[in-house]
């Protein structure tokens, strides 16, 4: 597959970014034209952010999975679509060719058809990472289903809440799923979140792990017998369900400074455009190169650059079922160097861990097939950022520090592998299509270089947020309202001398831990949620590895026994309610939290505590109770 639109040097980066900026349509329709419609759109773009309202490709027809799978079949039907590589080395590897992949994609959109899925249903998929998840993700597509992926870690409680927004009604999940040392019971979660959710219709569990689970007449039915219904029947194709392009594709639900998860809404046609388009031009990717994104399919990296960006290209997508520490730290660079990985696509966090293992795990390592590194998910440091060049990349691979969030949908401030600079710690340049903008604390643009902001975006990209399902207001009053016209991150950055954006992380009441978002709001609610507790609040501290390590102040009403017992509840506590990502890693008990005299908490002390900071804690005068701060910062938890 050749791409047009690669962009193959700063001066052609230069032309397309100023083109896009001046006129969207005209630059957008161009990339657009490369792809498969049914029936081409008959307008670009039309657009205003106040309500918002964003349309790409408006009256176009597709199918995105013919995009992905069938018109790769004539020229490239043999080459490997996703390779799998299992989390236990012993096992044996899959390789997906296109054409297996169609077949398998086509055969399990008949079993969702069957059990009755249709266009516009919301299918919630639960399993691990393994090449069936991809296949359920794009048979959803096929068919025309909505699907919500949610990722394994998350709590029963967590799934139930998200079946209830999105009213989905069907699920696909596995027995089980194995990270590591552990093995998940996904169905036994599936069991217990569905109590709250009696609408569910239809259960399918794939075998993966042979766990033990309870399968309900009526309701479950196992993956591998709907197959051998379709196989009966010789196996028809399926044929792809004629979408618009503004018909969702998917909700991935994030955590915002509200203490419920937003559905996240994408569509159909801008979102293959621009994840396609990010696709080839951040990394640079030439054919037959393999990509190897460490994201879950469960979060936006997973989306956009494991299954839709790679395979509506034509790329070989590496889909790794573990960790990168198990059974050792060199597990990255064993399938690095098993599949001649070119590309390898991973988040700060990860390097951070592989780093204290010290260079140990390399030792025999040849990563010789890597040609370009990636990260994305917080703010690289800048001696990560030296690791990652100099011990994985041998000083010969760019790196591409890439920004973007669930809402954008694709990289939005990125260097292009190899063709613009990079710079450690900066994300530099946006991408063609976004026109990013600083504004100070009174929602001034900030204009010029070496200064800072705000991050807001100033115009539409095809693959901006629609809308929050259910709930359009949510969604205005989240991005859009901040600041007139303009789409706000929730993300702080600088822009230096040359223009180059440094994101400094986010403004508001959302962590990033381990590049999780999480809202220290839902934390907050699920340690209310502990008898005992009359009230609490979270703020993120420096974390070595984390990035950002989540500290609990919590009121207690009456304390008998033993204290780090109740802390382990009220950590437990946070694991049954939300999923263990986001448990405390300290927990501290106050007598008060400092409070403006409105019955506002000041978390901006808490914060200062929590970093350490004891003296110049600012001013405490407005606060209604001044010395809990002191007796606060008395008892604080030493990382
Ligand atoms: O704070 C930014 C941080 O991650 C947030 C988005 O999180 P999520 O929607 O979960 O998506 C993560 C993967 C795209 C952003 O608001 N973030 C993401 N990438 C970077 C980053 N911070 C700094 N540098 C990055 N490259």
């Amino acid at each position: 597959m050749s791409y047009p639109y690669q962009i193959s040097s700063y001066e052609e980066y230069q032309i397309a970014w100023k083109k896009s900026i001046e006129d969207p349509a005209a630059f957008w329709g161009e990339v657009a034209s490369s792809f498969t419609w049914r029936k081409k759109w008959d307008n670009v773009l039309s657009w205003n952010f106040t309500e918002p309202n964003v349309k790409w490709f408006e009256g176009g027809k597709l199918n995105i999975t013919e995009n992905c799978l069938d018109r790769h079949l004539e020229k490239s039907g043999s080459m490997p679509a996703i390779i799998w590589e299992p989390n236990n080395p012993d096992e044996h590897h899959r390789i997906l060719t296109y054409n297996q992949l169609h077949f398998k994609v086509n055969q399990f959109s008949h079993v969702l058809h069957n059990n009755g899925v249709r266009k516009g249903d919301r299918v919630c998929i639960y399993m691990g990472m393994i090449p069936e998840l991809a296949i359920a993700v794009l048979a959803c597509a096929r068919v025309g289903a909505i699907h919500s992926v949610i990722f394994g870690g998350f709590s029963a409680q967590s799934i139930a809440d998200r079946l209830q927004d999105a009213k989905a009604e069907f699920i696909v999940t596995c027995d089980g799923a194995f990270r590591g040392a552990k093995d998940i019971p996904l169905k036994n979660v599936i069991d217990d979140a569905l109590i709250a959710c009696p609408f569910v219709k239809r259960t399918i569990v794939l075998t993966r792990t042979r766990t033990p689970v309870s399968m309900i007449k009526g309701r479950d039915v196992w993956w591998e017998d709907e197959i051998h219904k379709v196989e009966t029947l010789g196996n028809p194709a399926f044929p792809a369900v004629e979408m618009d392009a503004e018909d969702p594709l998917f909700i991935l639900y994030t955590s915002g400074s509200t203490g419920k998860p937003k559905g996240v809404v994408h569509t159909c046609g801008g979102y293959m455009v621009y994840t396609n388009y990010t696709f080839v031009n951040v990394f640079q990717y030439k054919p037959e190169e393999v990509h190897f994104c460490t994201a879950d399919i469960g979060w936006i990296t997973g989306h956009s650059y494991i299954v839709y960006g790679p395979l509506s290209a034509g790329a070989t997508s590496l889909l790794f079922e573990g960790i990168p520490t198990w059974p050792d730290a060199g597990r990255f660079w064993d399938i690095v160097d098993k599949f001649k990985v070119n590309i390898l696509y991973t988040a700060p966090t990860a390097i951070r861990s592989l780093m204290a293992f010290g260079l140990g795990p390399l030792h025999g390592k040849q990563l010789d097939s890597l040609r370009v590194l990636g990260t994305v998910g917080e703010p690289i440091n800048e001696e990560a950022w030296h690791w990652y060049d100099e011990h994985v990349g041998k000083r010969r691979c760019p790196i591409v520090d890439t920004w973007w969030q669930t809402e954008t949908g694709g990289v939005m401030i990125s260097n292009l592998a190899g063709i613009t600079p990079a710079k450690p710690s900066f994300a530099t340049l946006p991408l063609p299509g976004v026109d990013p903008v600083l504004v100070d604390e009174n929602g001034h643009v900030v204009e010029g270089n070496n200064v800072s902001g705000n991050l807001c975006l100033r115009s539409p990209w095809p693959s901006v947020i629609r809308t929050t399902y259910g709930d359009h207001d949510r969604c205005k009053t989240n991005y859009f309202s901040a600041y007139p016209e303009l789409y706000f991150t929730g993300d702080g950055a600088m822009r230096d001398e040359n223009g180059f954006y440094r994101i400094t992380g986010r403004v508001d009441d959302v962590l990033n831990v381990s590049g999780h978002r999480i809202g220290t709001a839902e934390v907050e609610n699920a340690i209310n949620m502990h008898a005992g507790v009359v009230e609490s609040a979270v703020v993120g501290y420096p974390h070595d590895i984390k990035g950002q390590g989540i500290y609990a102040y919590v009121v207690y009403g009456h304390m008998h026994g033993d204290e780090e017992l109740t802390r382990r509840d009220i950590a437990y506590t946070v694991s049954r309610i939300i999923g263990p990502i986001a448990r405390p890693d300290k927990i501290q008990f106050v007598m008060g939290l400092p409070k403006t005299r409105s019955g506002k908490i000041m978390r901006r002390i808490l914060r200062k505590i929590a970093e350490g900071e004891t003296e110049n804690l600012g001013d405490t005068s407005t606060l209604l109770e001044p010395q809990v701060v002191q007796e606060i910062s008395n008892g604080r938890l030493i990382h």
